[in-house]
C-alpha cells in the first residue's frame, strides 16, 4: 500500500506494447468495416419477416415469385423461392441500370443465393426472408447459386440475371 496518488499500476514493456498492438488492430477493424459499409456498399442482410414455409403458395408475396416492376426501366422487385434443387424464378431479366431488390426465401431446407458480380450473397432459411439490392449497370448475364450445401442436387441449383442493354 502506497500514498502516493500518482502511483501507477506497474505494467511489464512487453505487456504494454502488446496492449496497444490489440487495441491497433480493433482500431483497425473498425476502419475496415466502415470503408466496407459506407464506401464499398457492402450490405449485411437483416430481419425482414417471417413467412411459413409449409404456406408458400398462399403467401401474397412468394405465392406468385417472379419479377415486379416498381418503377419501369429503373427499379425492380423480385421475389424468389427456393426450392430443393431450384430457384422459381430460375431466369430474371431486366433492363441495363436497373436497380434491383431481391427478396428470397426457402420452401424446404437451409438453401444459399449468392449472386455473381455483386453484393447480393445471403442464406435462404425456412421461414425466414432475405433482402439484398443491386444495381446492374453492365448488361450480361450474371448467374446465381445456391452456396449453403442442400442436399444430392446443390451442384445443380442455379439460375441467372440477363441485363439488356
Ligand atoms: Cu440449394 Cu444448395
Amino acid at each position: 500500500m502506497s500514498g502516493d496518488a500518482d502511483q501507477h499500476i506497474h505494467i511489464d514493456p512487453y505487456e504494454r506494447n502488446w496492449i496497444r498492438i490489440a487495441i491497433g488492430f480493433l482500431v483497425f477493424f473498425v476502419v475496415m468495416i466502415l470503408v466496407a459499409g459506407l464506401a464499398l456498399g457492402i450490405q449485411v442482410p437483416t430481419d425482414e419477416g417471417r413467412v411459413d414455409p409449409n404456406t408458400l403458395d398462399q403467401d401474397s408475396r412468394f405465392g406468385n415469385p417472379g419479377l415486379r416492376e416498381i418503377v419501369p426501366g429503373e427499379e425492380y422487385e423480385v421475389y424468389i423461392v427456393a426450392h430443393r434443387f431450384s430457384f422459381t424464378p430460375r431466369e430474371i431479366t431486366v433492363p441495363k441500370g436497373a436497380k434491383v431488390t431481391f427478396w428470397a426465401t426457402s420452401g424446404d431446407v437451409q438453401h444459399g443465393f449468392a449472386l455473381e458480380g455483386t453484393n447480393v450473397n445471403m442464406m435462404l432459411v425456412p421461414g425466414q426472408v432475405s433482402k439484398l439490392s443491386a444495381t446492374f449497370d453492365t448488361p450480361g448475364q450474371y448467374d446465381f447459386i445456391c452456396h449453403e450445401y442442400c442436399g444430392l442436387g446443390h451442384a445443380v441449383m442455379f439460375g441467372t440475371v440477363t441485363v439488356e442493354s
